[in-house]
Formats: structure tokens, sequence, C-alpha cells
């Protein structure tokens, strides 16, 4: 099995290839931190995969794709991309940060079709590849200072949708990933408490699990899946009433 990550250099994307570094035979990790990546060489060089590294800026529209693309021809197959790049940061909403809301948007969306724009065609012509996205729970709904975050989260949700029954035709399997409170980077930013927060180890437990068993939609933890499935069937004078509540706001 030869597996890609995008954003495999922090968090859940740098845990999943520590999970995948002994599962697969070609693991191609991707991020724009050279240091990490070397790192990443040195760390599973005993790893029964054999790991290829490149530099990568999902924002970055022709070299992205020209990277991709030469790293596909050194390997036969692809059968897993995994899209693990992100960025948040909380925003106020009176106070409009267009920077940060274009750079969100770019990394997290346009930076996912950028990559699908050169891995679709490759999972077509194979008739066969595993395309997996990590949004996020914040993608379910509208959520206080999560006004640039959400709506680049809902995005992919949507974008997935819509490919997924032309992907079905050309067995193509695809993912949406929807993680609640996981340790990393960006939750280093928030101030609030996060509830059930777990590790990025764990995340990426869950991840494999239901990649594995090729699951649609893999929405965890438990508690705030639930949670955010009823939120977002609720009339919205409720939902609002709701998140009010529980983010203090
Ligand atoms: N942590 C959570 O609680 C949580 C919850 C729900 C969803 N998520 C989602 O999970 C994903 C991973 O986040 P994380 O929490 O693991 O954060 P993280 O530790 O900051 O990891 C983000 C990854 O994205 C990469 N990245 C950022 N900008 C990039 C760019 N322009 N081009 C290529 N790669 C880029 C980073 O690598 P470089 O900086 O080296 O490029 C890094 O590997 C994100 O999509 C995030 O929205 C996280």
């Amino acid at each position: 099995m030869n597996i890609l990550i995008i954003g495999a250099t922090f968090g859940i994307g740098n845990a999943l290839a520590e999970k995948y570094s002994d599962q697969c035979e070609n693991l191609v990790l991707l991020g724009r931190t050279e240091a990490r990546l070397a790192q990443l060489q040195k760390d599973f060089a005993n790893k029964k995969a054999r790991i290829l590294t490149e530099i990568l800026d999902v924002t970055q529209e022709e070299d992205c794709q020209k990277k991709l693309t030469s790293l596909i021809e050194k390997i036969s197959k692809l059968d897993k991309v995994i899209y693990c790049s992100g960025y948040y940061e909380p925003d106020k909403t009176f106070e409009i940060n267009l920077k940060l809301f274009k750079k969100t948007m770019d990394i997290n969306f346009i930076g996912l079709i950028n990559v699908c724009s050169v891995i679709l065609p490759l999972f077509q012509k194979q008739r066969s590849g595993h395309l997996a996205v990590v949004s996020s729970l914040a993608g379910f709904g509208g959520l206080p200072n999560s006004s640039s975050y959400g709506p680049s989260k809902a995005a992919m949700m949507n974008y997935i949708e819509s490919i997924k029954i032309d992907c079905d035709k050309f067995n193509i399997k695809t993912s949406i990933i929807n993680p609640g409170f996981v340790k990393s980077r960006l939750t280093e930013k928030n101030t609030f408490d996060m509830p059930f927060l777990m590790s990025a180890d764990k995340a990426a437990d869950i991840i494999v699990d239901g990649l594995k068993k090729e699951k649609y939609e893999i929405t965890f933890p438990l508690p705030m899946k639930i949670l955010f499935k009823i939120l977002r069937i609720l009339p919205r004078n409720i939902y609002f009433k709701i998140v009010k509540l529980i983010t203090k706001s």
C-alpha cells in the first residue's frame, strides 16, 4: 500500500504518519517545514515503509501540482491520500481581518482543491484510490469566534459530498474526518476549556481504524458527535440558545 499525507509535519498528520510508517510500502510525507520533514526521515528510518518527503505548500498552485505529479511518478500506484493541512485562528466578529479569512480558506479549502486537481484524475485513471480529508466538527454549524475557520471546514464537507457519487463510479473511496478537540499547535491558541480534548495519537488511532473500514464519515469523540448531530437538525432559534450556553458566549 502507498500512502500520501499532506500536512504530515505536525499534529494529527504527524501522528498518522507514525501509525502508517509500519503499515505500508511507500509513505509520502508533505508539509512546509523542512526541518520537520528531515526529522521524520530519521524517526522512521527503521520502519517498514520507504519514506519520501518533499516541501509542499498547498497554496502555491503550480509548484504544488508539479511536485505532486513528480512524486506520483516515483511510485507506481497511489492507494490513499490524506489531507491534513489546516489553519485556525480564533477571530473577532467586529474586527474582521480579511487576510486571516483568505489564509484560512486558502489552506483549508482551496489547497484541498489544488491537491485534488492532481489526485482525482490519477485515481480515476487507476480506477481505485481513497481520498480522506480532515475537516472539523466546526464545519457542522456556525460557532462564536470561528467565522473564518467554520466556513472553510463546511466548504470541505460540502466539496467531498459533491464529488462522492462521481468518485464511486470509478471505485474511488472518499472519507470526511471531523475531529473534536485534539492537542496540537492549533488548539494551543484556544483560551477556553476544550471538552474531551484528546492527544493526536488517540485521534490518529480512531482515524486509522475508520479509514481501514472505509467509512465515509469519521466523526469523534462520540459525545461531541452526538451533540453536533443533534444541533445540526434543531430549529435555529434553539440551536443559538444551546450554542450560547455551551460556549459561554
Ligand atoms: N486540533 C484540533 O482540535 C482539530 C480539530 C478539528 C479539526 N482539525 C483539523 O485537523 C487538521 C490538522 O490540524 P492539527 O490540529 O494537527 O494542526 P497542526 O499541528 O498545526 O498541523 C497542521 C498541518 O498543516 C500543515 N500546513 C499548514 N499550512 C500548510 C500549507 N500552506 N501547505 C501545506 N501544509 C500546510 C502544517 O505543516 P507546515 O506548517 O509544515 O506546512 C501541519 O503539518 C487541520 O485541518 C485542522 O483544521 C484539528
